[in-house]
């Protein structure tokens, strides 16, 4: 029995959906809601694309995903039959203006069929380049009018630098209004992301201490182990820059550094956040090299496995200047955090897989222990891992037991699994896609945030584009990255926080 609301009868395409993104991810997720008796009672999704399938080869296809990458992979799939009931294919030329009036033909028919009129959402799992095109076309059909009941799902990269996501904003804006336009950054469905809210505002004791008088510096690490995982021909023209840094990371800094909001409402929040974005001091051209390193990884070994270089990869040019890791120091001028650095890095190949915030407290203000009590004296931190390891953890000295006034830091440690670990968590796009449903836009990108995110890595991108590195590649498979990000943070004094394993 459900104890919960369920959303509306919905009709959900996926543009894209003989593709990896929903073979994945979305069909996985839909069919994780479906078992958690999240879907709607009556629901169709229609997978587009230009592949030929029969629609059994489809289902067969999709349930593969679902064994491979779903959280219940090693659950019986009793369930799959009833659902895939309602999960149709339309093979479809995304170009093709005619071809539309097969999805304005689906939603009457599920109408005439439910006695009611559905949800429409249109999903656009595709290429960045299609999505100007094809939202063109959806436009056109009479059921984008309906701001209340249709909505477009635009999946990240959003633009390729400021102007092109303003143009992309500006197109969508003319067949859609805001509320219909859903940006995707898949950080803001993870529960440990969302959690972030639930730490500062739902407690009294942190936000006191979370500001410019109490916090030294933040760190902001997203580290993965993969490579380029197939992805040669987009990553080339992207880079860890615009592929994390100007969504996922400036998305999470956002939520460490944001005021507290006065309401959930999807509006106020975020406000809030984009206040951060555009509190973010402006970088000149000549202070990028101060604040910004840029990484590329040379071949190496990892676990006695050889690693190719970035540059032998496919779809990637042998003399490629793309970065494969950023770190980048910005400093956010407002009342609560002017003067306090805030450090982030990413990168693909790196020695560990972890993403993680650390808020660094200022020393304490007068040391009265004997020196050689204070030998492994340290400054408390509050580190919140997003993943995969998924805790809180608070370090503070503490007297180490004995006849002498030892100090030694530990920690109190505050993890999911062990707290709730009988309670499976939902994964990003189960989160996501069920606010899609419900009509909820909170974890979703506005297009005033997108473009103010923009805004801030501009000034580096451009710097980079225009000066040719001459150290790549300068990082090996397995390390922690260039050197020079090493400097960056030292001449202030600190260094990067690697967490054990
Ligand atoms: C995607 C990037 O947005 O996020 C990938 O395009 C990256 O390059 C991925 O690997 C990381 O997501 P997650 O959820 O695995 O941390």
């Amino acid at each position: 029995m459900t104890n919960h609301k369920r959303p509306p009868a919905s009709v959900l395409f996926i543009f894209g959906g003989s593709g990896d993104l929903n073979y994945r991810k979305l069909t996985p997720a839909l069919y994780n809601l479906f078992l958690d008796d999240y879907m709607p009672e009556k629901f169709e999704i229609a997978g587009i694309g230009r592949s030929a399938y029969t629609i059994d080869a489809y289902h067969e296809h999709l349930k593969d995903g679902i064994t491979k990458f779903s959280r219940r992979k090693g659950e019986e799939n009793g369930h799959w039959n009833e659902f895939s009931k309602n999960v149709t294919y339309l093979q479809m030329d995304a170009e093709d203006q005619a071809a539309y009036s097969v999805i304005t033909d689906l939603v009457k028919a599920k109408e005439a069929e439910w006695g009611t009129h559905p949800n429409v959402i249109f999903y656009l799992a595709v290429a960045p380049q299609l999505v100007p095109a094809i939202a063109t076309k959806l436009g056109s059909l009479n059921l984008c009018s309906d701001k209340a009941s249709t909505r477009i799902v635009i999946e990240k990269p959003f633009g390729h630098d400021l102007q092109s996501a303003h143009d992309l904003n500006t197109l969508l804006g003319r067949m859609f209004s805001e509320e219909q336009i859903y940006r995707i950054d898949h950080y803001l469905g993870k529960e440990t992301v969302q959690n972030i809210i639930a730490l500062r505002f739902a407690n009294a004791m942190f936000e006191p201490v979370w500001n410019r008088n109490f916090i030294d510096h933040i760190q902001i690490t997203a580290s993965e182990t993969v490579g380029l995982e197939g992805r040669g021909g987009y990553y080339e023209n992207s880079g860890a820059l615009r592929d994390m840094v100007q969504n996922h990371i400036l998305q999470i800094l956002c939520m460490v550094a944001m005021e507290a909001p006065v309401s959930f409402d999807a509006n106020e929040i975020r406000n809030k956040k984009v206040d951060v974005l555009n509190a973010i001091r402006p970088f000149s051209r000549e202070k990028v090299h101060e604040n910004a390193v840029r990484g590329q990884y040379s071949k190496g070994w990892r676990q006695g496995k050889a690693v190719p270089g970035y540059r032998e990869e496919k779809g990637v040019a042998p003399e490629s200047a793309t970065d494969t890791y950023a770190a980048v120091k910005f400093y956010i001028d407002n009342w609560r955090w002017q003067g306090v650095p805030i450090y982030v890095r990413t990168g693909k190949h790196m020695h560990q897989k972890a993403t993680n915030i650390t808020l660094q407290f200022r020393p304490a203000p007068h040391n009265a222990f004997p020196t050689e009590s204070a030998e492994t004296w340290r400054p408390n931190r509050l580190t919140i891992s997003i993943q995969p390891e998924m805790d809180i953890r608070m370090r503070f000295q503490a007297k180490r037991p004995g006849q002498s006034m030892m100090l030694e830091p530990v920690e109190m440690v505050f993890n999911f699994d062990e707290q709730f670990g009988d309670q499976h968590a939902p994964e990003a796009y189960e989160t996501l896609l069920l606010d899609v449903m419900e009509g909820d836009a909170t974890l979703f990108m506005r297009a005033d945030q997108v473009e103010a995110a923009w805004k801030v890595v501009m000034p580096i991108l451009e710097t980079w584009e225009n000066r040719t590195p001459v150290d790549f590649p300068n990082y090996a498979p397995d390390s922690w990255g260039p050197e020079d990000a090493d400097a960056m943070i030292a001449r202030d004094g600190h260094s990067w926080i690697n967490l054990p394993k």
